[in-house]
């Protein structure tokens, strides 16, 4: 099948997603929309963002003809996952879930913590999903607003975000877990800070690498991959954005790699509704 994989995000937080969606299916092509025109997602009404992801998911597949859609958020997967699952026809993958089986699969003293916005966090997503894996851990959860605003100036490192860190990020020290979810597609590009402030012993676990892993065995088993071996070269990216599409490209490919070297405006010209119509 001849579709793009579409991946949507409020912003840079997702390209986590795409870049290890790319090494792992790189025959593949890939649409991804980043919603910067109305992030952040994560200090929203869930309702807001799951009319947001609906919007965005219907896009890919009728504008894009995505054959499967990534959820490349985990704000909006908390808010909308049922039904985007409901109402499309084609797969739709999320991170949460991936992210709860990895966090699981990585701890050996059973206490774990999940950080991750506002919305997720207060939704009881991993909560449930955690409880889903049937593995019995100590779950501590955090909210760490601020985190999203960094990544999306850019800036991933230095005093400031260290502060932040510290505070944000004392109930999970103080908790003593050994593995630590990054439970927001933004927070792997704060790994070395938020590394540095848990120290060696605790695992950080981001959902970037499972949820590749699931999208593969998600296409596989509908009949939906593209094999590398069999397809005629690498797959195609585009980048899409419903803001800045200059500051798209720029902080994108820093934050992606060279695959991002042109950024698309999002809704696509054919169809110049404003974000939020229709
Ligand atoms: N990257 C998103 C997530 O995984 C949301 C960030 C935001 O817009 O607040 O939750």
């Amino acid at each position: 099948m001849d579709g793009p994989i579409g991946m949507f995000d409020s912003g840079f937080g997702g390209l986590t997603v795409a870049r290890a969606t790319i090494d792992l299916l790189p025959a593949e092509d890939l649409v991804y929309i980043g919603d910067t025109g109305r992030y952040p997602y994560g200090s929203k009404p869930l309702d807001d963002v799951r009319s947001y992801a609906r919007e965005l998911a219907r896009s890919l597949v009728h504008d894009y003809g995505a054959k499967a859609i990534v959820v490349a958020c985990n704000t909006a997967t908390a808010a909308g996952l049922d039904e985007l699952r409901a109402e499309l026809d084609v797969p739709v993958i999320d991170v949460v879930r991936p992210g709860a089986r990895a966090l699981v699969a990585t701890t050996t003293t059973g206490r774990v913590g999940v950080i991750g916005t506002v919305g997720t966090v207060s939704s009881g997503a991993y909560v449930r999903s955690i409880a889903e894996t049937g593995v019995p851990v100590t779950l501590t959860s955090a909210a760490c607003p601020g985190f999203v605003e960094f990544v999306e100036r850019g800036q991933t490192t230095g005093d400031e975000v260290t502060v932040l860190a510290e505070r944000l990020l004392a109930p999970m020290v103080d908790a003593g877990v050994d593995a630590l979810l990054l439970g927001c597609t933004h927070y792997p590009f704060l790994a070395r800070v938020i590394g540095d402030v848990m120290g060696p012993e605790v695992t950080l676990v981001s959902s970037a690498d499972e949820t590749a892993f699931a999208i593969r065995r998600r296409l596989a088993e509908a009949g939906l991959v593209r094999d590398i071996r069999s397809a005629s070269g690498p797959g195609h990216h585009r980048f899409a954005s419903s803001g800045d599409i200059d500051v798209f490209r720029d902080l994108g490919s820093r934050l992606l790699g060279p695959e991002l070297d042109r950024t698309e405006a999002w809704p696509p010209t054919h169809d110049r509704a404003a974000p939020g119509a229709g």
